[in-house]
Parts: C-alpha cells; sequence; structure tokens
C-alpha cells in the first residue's frame, strides 16, 4: 500500500527504535503466513465439557479493566471484567446484533460474579456495542472504551462501526459485597474510518464485513504517549498489491497471488490520544498491514516485554486471503519499539490455535500483562463427538513468551486472569 513506502521501503536501514517514524506501517506478507502446523506449543488443550459463566447469557469477547499503565487494576480487593453478552433468547448466531457490554467481578481473579449492565443501552452509540477495552484512573473513575456498531434505532442491521467511549466510576458495595458502577458519563465517538488509512464501508469490496471496530487502550510506557489500537481495513490504495505485501524476491518468483486476495485488507488501527481525558484522538497510519493476507486482525493488543513491543491480534481461517490458510486463533507479532518492522511470532504469526479436530473450539483471545490468555467457548465438539455451544470463558492458557517465540504451557481455570499465587 502507498502509505508504507515512505516508511519501511524507502528507509529500510534506520537501525535507531527512537528515530522510526511515526508513520512507518510493517507488514504481514503472504510469505510471513505459510506453514501453519499445529504441534503442542501453539494449540489449545482440548475442551470437552464447560461450565456457564452466566446461564441466560451468550458471553464472548472479554477484557479485564486494567490501569493506565496497562497492570491489571484491583477495585478494593476485587478484579474486575467486561464482555459482549446477550440474552440467550436471541440465537448464537443473532446475539452479534444484540450485543451488549456486562460487567463481572471477582475477589480471586476466577470466580465470576457478573455485576450488570456497564452502562444504560438508550443512551450508548449504536444500534449495539461490540468490543474495546476498560482503563480505571488513580482516583476510580473508568474510560470504557468500546464500537458503536450500526446506528441507534435503525430498521434493520447495519454494519458501520465508530469507536466510542463512556466513563464511570466503579466502587465495592461492602454491605452486599457486590462492585457497582455509578455517575455514568456521556457516551461520545472518538473516531471514524476517514477513507485515508483506514476504509470505509463505501470503499470496501469483497464479501467479508468491514472493519473499525474493538478500540484498546495503550500508554506506550517508553514514550509516555497514548493511544487506541483497533481493527481496521487499509484504505488508499487501487486494491493492487505491493510486492512487499507477497514477500521476498525469491518468494515472489513463484507464489501465484489467487484473484480477489486484493481485496483482503485487515490492518492493526492507531490513533494518538490528543488530551488527558482522552476524548479527542488523531488516526495515524496502521501499525502493521495484511494486505493480500488476511481480511481481519480483530481486537489487537499490545504488551511490553523484556522492553519488546508484542503486538496480539485474533484471526479467523475464512479471513485468510485466497491461498493462504490459517487456522482460527491468536497471532502475534515483535518489535523493539512500538512502531516499526514487527516481525511475526514463530516465524509465521500464530500463537495459539484450536485443536485440528475442534477448530472453533475457542475465539478472542487477550493477552494479559503477566501472559495468560483469555478467550471464549465458541462451538465445540463435546465428549461424545456433538457439537455444542459454548458462549462462556474458556479455560486461560499459560503462554511463555521468549524472544519472537511462545508456547503454550497449560490451562487454568476458566476466565481466570492471574495465575495463582
Ligand atoms: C471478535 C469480534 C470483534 C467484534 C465482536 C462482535 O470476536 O468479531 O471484532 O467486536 O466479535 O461480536
Amino acid at each position: 500500500a502507498i502509505m508504507l513506502v515512505g516508511g519501511l521501503v524507502q528507509t529500510p536501514g534506520i537501525a535507531n527504535a527512537a528515530e522510526k517514524s511515526e508513520t512507518e506501517t510493517a507488514v504481514w506478507s503472504r510469505e510471513d503466513a505459510q506453514n501453519y502446523n499445529l504441534n503442542k506449543e501453539n494449540t489449545a488443550p482440548d475442551i470437552d465439557n464447560v461450565d456457564q459463566v452466566a446461564p441466560d447469557y451468550w458471553v464472548w469477547d472479554t477484557w479485564p479493566l486494567r490501569n493506565r499503565d496497562g497492570s491489571i487494576a484491583t477495585v478494593n480487593g476485587y478484579k474486575i471484567v467486561f464482555a459482549l453478552t446477550a440474552s440467550k433468547e436471541y440465537t448464537w448466531s443473532g446475539r452479534h446484533d444484540e450485543a451488549k457490554i456486562r460487567y463481572f467481578y471477582s475477589k480471586n481473579g476466577k470466580d465470576w460474579e457478573m455485576g450488570g449492565l456497564s452502562y444504560d443501552p438508550d443512551k450508548a452509540l449504536g444500534s449495539r456495542q461490540w468490543a474495546g477495552s476498560a482503563m480505571m484512573e488513580e482516583d476510580g473513575k473508568v474510560h470504557l472504551f468500546y464500537t458503536a456498531s450500526g446506528r441507534k434505532g435503525e430498521e434493520s442491521t447495519t454494519f458501520e462501526q465508530r469507536l466510542a467511549k463512556t466513563t464511570f466510576d466503579i466502587d465495592v458495595d461492602k454491605k452486599d459485597k457486590s462492585v457497582e458502577l455509578s455517575n455514568h458519563g456521556e457516551h461520545m465517538i472518538l473516531a471514524e474510518a476517514d477513507g485515508e488509512y483506514y476504509e470505509t464501508q463505501d470503499q470496501k469490496t469483497g464479501d467479508i464485513i468491514y472493519s473499525f471496530r474493538d478500540p484498546w487502550f495503550f500508554k506506550d510506557p517508553k514514550t509516555k504517549k497514548e493511544y487506541i489500537i483497533f481493527e481496521g481495513n487499509s484504505a488508499g490504495y487501487e486494491k493492487t498489491l505491493d510486492p512487499e505485501n507477497i514477500g521476498s524476491e525469491e518468494f515472489r518468483k513463484d507464489h501465484e497471488v489467487p484473484a480477489g486476495a486484493e481485496d483482503y485488507n485487515g490492518n492493526v488501527g492507531i490513533a494518538s490520544a490528543e488530551n488527558e481525558d482522552l476524548t479527542e484522538f488523531e488516526l495515524l497510519p496502521p501499525l502493521l498491514e495484511a494486505d493480500g493476507v488476511n481480511q481481519q486482525l480483530e481486537r489487537p493488543h499490545v504488551l511490553v516485554k523484556g522492553g519488546q513491543y508484542y503486538l496480539f491480534t485474533i484471526s479467523h481461517q475464512f479471513t485468510f486471503a485466497p491461498g493462504l490458510n490459517g487456522p482460527d486463533g491468536l497471532y502475534g507479532f515483535v518489535n523493539d519499539s512500538l512502531r516499526g518492522d514487527y516481525q511475526p511470532l514463530n516465524d509465521n504469526g500464530l500463537v495459539v490455535a484450536n485443536p485440528e479436530d475442534d477448530p472453533f473450539m475457542t475465539y478472542s483471545h487477550a493477552v494479559m500483562p503477566n501472559g495468560t490468555v483469555i478467550s471464549f467457548v465458541n462451538e465445540y465438539i463435546d465428549e461424545n463427538g456433538n457439537k455444542q455451544l459454548g458462549g462462556t470463558f474458556a479455560p486461560t492458557i499459560k503462554l511463555s513468551i521468549n524472544g519472537d517465540e511462545t508456547k503454550v504451557n497449560g490451562t487454568l481455570k476458566p476466565g481466570q486472569i492471574i495465575p495463582s499465587h
């Protein structure tokens, strides 16, 4: 894509991380996205039965309440997670059209109690609210970032997506032993697809839903600058792939790119916070693009470990461009600063896949600051070989991260966000 030409392509020699420009976009190429072989180190242990965390609700994308520095927050001894939820009166696939964000609380970070809705749905933006993130300031004020999908009151479901936010206070009711939200603030739009860096719905080609969603708050520990990172699609190119989207000269010699691959243009978007209150953001060129490789780089988030920046995102088998074949699961990249030439972890980016005989078992993985990975149970095959619906927290995966390699190291309890002491 054109926007990266000034960065990566023309100035590959820049070595100093601090000098790297604010506009450099890393590329996940077709050459990178090869050889997805499953093994013990990249495969989630099998699930054959589940306990429902909220039996009346479908529960899927989940994220913890974090402090401004990204660490997991504690509210008077309680951990909090937010999740997309919908009443089980709706069908499993219909849940996306009814999604609302509810919160759960727990003292030990593994036995979760549902608190309730995180806001008044009549005041929220969009006809439903999709994934986001949550950050608590030192005075206890929470910023809940979310995706406003569609428009309030629309007659049939539409798919516009805008990055939104609301605020509230969070407190523990000591008598009731519960966590309560109060002092709800306005809902506001923080960013919309601009058609220049980020594709709008009108610019979309191909059959898969476009994306401008899943805002994740991130404060860069090195520069102290604040951002939201999100799932986008690339705009500003004529849907023809650049050589670097395909790969090295050697690879390009005998790699055939099937027609239609150019419609798959997922990216990891980024916008910088322009004020302390986090009410104004400026769209920057994407952190990473997967033009010609994958349509959806969902729920992207960054973790800094040992001075390295780990960029994680979830993706699907069906969103890989024609001719490529990666599994549903968690993918990741590493770089020495927030912007720059991210390299895929484990060579091709795959971090956690579902088992080969249960390929859609879990989804929507999020890596916690301590390397544990939460996700939700999607559709799984039970011990009798029957397909079951999940809609609840999946067993947490322990992940070890070493340089540019990761390893699945067993599981913890469903929804457990911190390892036991
Ligand atoms: C991932 C996802 C998110 C979106 C949500 C909608 O599971 O596709 O990108 O916010 O689901 O239900």
